[in-house]
């Protein structure tokens, strides 16, 4: 079975004193056997870095990556700098970025290769917005932000990556989508990572739901064997909330 797996985005919150605060509260209790990834903002990554170097529960992730080596970018992140300080994942391609940040699908899939090649994992988000859901071409969609963002890569690298099945609507928006709508569509991302890949990477590639997850609805997905874990915003700002999802998402998943 594919190892169950959580992220917490903390988008724009948390000082790095707030984020040792976090680490400190979760790392105080047993945790659940999966797969947790903290994403901290850029500038509370090095207060992380150290804590998470020994510990191999929880590991350290980025929300964003230049796609260049390094040069003149202002305002930017260069790759090795987050190497430096231990980050192991890398969120690619969040709605917010692609609104706000002008990441099209052609720079998502510049920094996908930049991710792999400095051996992170990409967790490459995709979803569909309001009016692409009512008009029915939620598929599509979600198809070709995959198709774009993985051309050019081989079946191993394809292998590597984590998907987040993000609907717009849903992000931040506590009206999450019903489990039966996310199986849906993050079966149909498995039949495109089967064919992109060439290989069965639909089967072995996990894919999370990412989209107002709180503990109370987090079994409700994770009772479905096509959904691997979640992508979470706002409920993972406190660790006890986190760390509840994760523990109640993984009792449906083994139940
Ligand atoms: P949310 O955010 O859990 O606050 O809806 C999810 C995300 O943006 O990854």
């Amino acid at each position: 079975m594919r190892r169950a797996f959580f992220a917490a985005n903390w988008k724009m919150f948390k000082t790095s004193q707030e984020a040792e605060v976090f680490l400190n509260a979760l790392l105080a209790n047993p945790l659940p056997d999966c797969d947790l990834v903290l994403c901290p903002p850029l500038l509370s990554i090095p207060a992380l870095s150290g804590p998470l170097a020994q510990e191999t529960r929880v590991g350290l992730g980025a929300q964003n990556l230049h796609e260049a080596e390094e040069g003149a970018y202002t305002g930017e992140v260069a790759p090795r700098m987050l190497d430096e300080f231990g980050v192991k994942y890398v969120i690619i391609g969040h709605s917010e970025r692609r609104a706000y940040f002008n990441d099209t699908d052609d720079r998502v899939n510049l920094k996908v290769k930049t991710a792999l090649k400095w051996g992170f994992t990409p967790i490459l988000c995709c979803g569909e917005n309001l009016e692409e859901r009512e008009i029915g071409v939620t598929l599509e969609k979600v198809a070709m932000q995959l198709k774009k963002g993985l051309e050019g890569l081989s079946a191993e690298e394809i292998d590597r990556i984590v998907v987040a099945y993000e609907p717009i609507w849903a992000i931040g928006t506590g009206r999450n989508a019903s489990a039966a709508d996310a199986v849906e569509v993050i079966d149909g991302i498995r039949k495109v990572l089967n064919v992109v890949s060439g290989v069965n990477a639909g089967e072995t590639v996990r894919v999370l739901y990412g989209g107002s997850v709180k503990p109370e609805n987090a079994a409700e997905y994770m009772a479905h064997r096509t959904i691997d874990g979640a992508l979470i915003g706002g409920a993972s700002l406190k660790p006890e909330s986190f760390k509840a999802i994760a523990e109640n998402g993984l009792k449906a998943r083994l139940g």
